[in-house]
């Protein structure tokens, strides 16, 4: 299992420009699905979790085809409506192909997506969602089937504004005949992202970015070029490396506003941020304040795909720190192997109570999810000694070449296969 090993201590320094947004290439890669024309995507981010989707495009009929810096696909071919089990697990995004394939053969059937380890991901948002929408869904042996000959627009409100039921939903009802309102909608900019997309096919969305999406169905959609925004949780991860080592560190195709959270956070632990009109600079200011409370929520609420580096910062900053996890239920899984490095954190149900030491040092550490390999990768930059990342696989899922930039950027830490 591959790993990465990292000598720490070094002060990161220079400039990066950050990778394509994950969260933004996986609904529109599935978005591909409402149309029987090639589409192009410009940016999308090098990742594993990318290249599974794009696999499960293939497995269904597409083409897929790397054209030097874009990707062309094209989903004329497509035929199938099942989800394979295997790839249906493997990543969570593959939910996201539900309302696609059902508004594409307004038939489809899936078992449980699978993905990080992060709680339990249920998917009933999704399925109250899509029966609000005529789609008849019954769920026997462990598989979801979605039958959908009456599927129309309607009244849908969310519980709870879920990402990915909003997108989900956003896509099965642009080819339901009829409006659809979706209320609780989330408003994470990626949503923004796919009503653009939907739009330049020809539908007709508004209210991305609010708590209520309207959709006007169409009866069909037309192709669309789209270049990946950049990722705003990579932008993080690479802003708080600056942090934890006391660094300096511009990130390059940013969007400042998508990093307002952050960047508040990040002020509040002493660093300097400053913001220019694509580019943020981050500069340490010695060891880290606290942050006396974080508290994760839906955008553009602090991003829940943050805390796990925020506990890495305020394990050695200058007093205690509290960190809720607002969103996921089981999203500390980080927290003991920073505890093997040293860090003093009692965790309490969903919050954390992190009093910072001094310095961390090296240890055998595992990556259990994707964000939080990040933040064990952090924590190794800054501890005293060597640390071992194991699973790093899994932090592949999101991040393009992380050993690679954080080498670039002055980082002792490399690979082993
Ligand atoms: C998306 O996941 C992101 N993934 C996650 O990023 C991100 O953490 C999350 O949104 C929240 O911002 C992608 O976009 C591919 P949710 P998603 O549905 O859509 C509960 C990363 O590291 N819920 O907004 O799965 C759910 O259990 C990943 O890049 C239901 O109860 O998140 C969770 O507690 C991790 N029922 C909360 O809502 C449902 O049907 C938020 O989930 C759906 C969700």
């Amino acid at each position: 299992m591959a790993k990465l090993i990292i000598n720490g201590g070094s002060r990161l320094e220079g400039e990066i420009a950050v990778q394509g947004a994950k969260n933004a290439a996986l609904p529109v890669l599935a978005a591909a699905l409402l149309t029987d024309e090639p589409v192009i995507i410009y940016n999308w981010p090098a990742i594993s979790d990318v290249y599974h989707m794009l696999s499960i495009l293939e497995h269904i009929g597409a083409y897929v085809g790397f054209e030097k810096d874009r990707l062309v696909i094209d989903t004329r071919r497509a035929l199938r409506w099942e989800m394979p089990d295997k790839l249906a697990k493997e990543i969570r995004s593959s939910i996201f192909m539900m309302g696609p394939i059902l508004a594409r053969f307004r038939m489809a059937r899936f078992t449980y997506p699978g993905g990080c380890e992060i709680g339990n991901r249920p998917i009933d948002l999704h399925l109250k969602g899509l029966r609000s929408l005529g789609v008849n869904v019954t769920e026997t042996g462990g598989h979801i089937m979605c039958e959908g000959r009456r599927l129309k627009g309607g009244d849908v409100h969310l519980d709870y504004p879920s990402v990915g039921a909003t997108e989900n939903l956003m896509m099965a009802a642009a080819l339901a005949p009829g409006r659809t309102v979706i209320r609780n909608a989330a408003r994470e900019p990626e949503i923004i992202e796919l009503q653009n997309v939907i739009n330049q096919m020809g539908g007709d969305v508004n209210g991305a970015g609010t708590s209520t999406v309207v959709i006007e169905g169409k009866s069909r959609l037309g192709g669309f070029t789209y270049r990946c925004m950049p990722d705003r949780i990579a932008a993080g991860t690479y802003m708080m490396a600056a942090v934890v080592t006391d660094g300096k560190i511009t990130l390059k195709n940013v969007i400042p506003e998508h990093l307002f959270a952050i960047t508040s956070k990040i002020r509040e632990a002493g660093a300097k941020v400053d913001i220019y009109d694509d580019a943020v600079t981050v500069t340490g200011q010695g060891r880290p304040k606290e942050m006396h409370l974080i508290e994760t929520g839906p955008y553009p609420g602090f991003p829940t795909d943050m805390q796990a580096q925020m506990c890495t910062a305020a394990c050695i900053a200058k007093g205690t720190s509290i960190i809720v996890e607002s969103v996921f239920d089981n999203r500390f899984k980080h927290v003991p192997e920073l505890q093997r490095m040293g860090a003093n954190i009692v965790i309490k149900n969903n919050v954390a109570v992190i009093r910072g030491v001094e310095r961390l040092h090296g240890a055998e550490v595992t990556a259990m999810d994707l964000r939080g390999g990040a933040a064990l990768v952090l924590a190794g930059l800054c501890a005293q000694g060597v640390t071992v990342v194991d699973q790093a696989k899994i932090i592949d899922r999101g991040y393009e070449t992380f050993e690679s930039e954080l080498s670039l950027l002055g980082a002792d830490i490399k690979r082993e296969e």
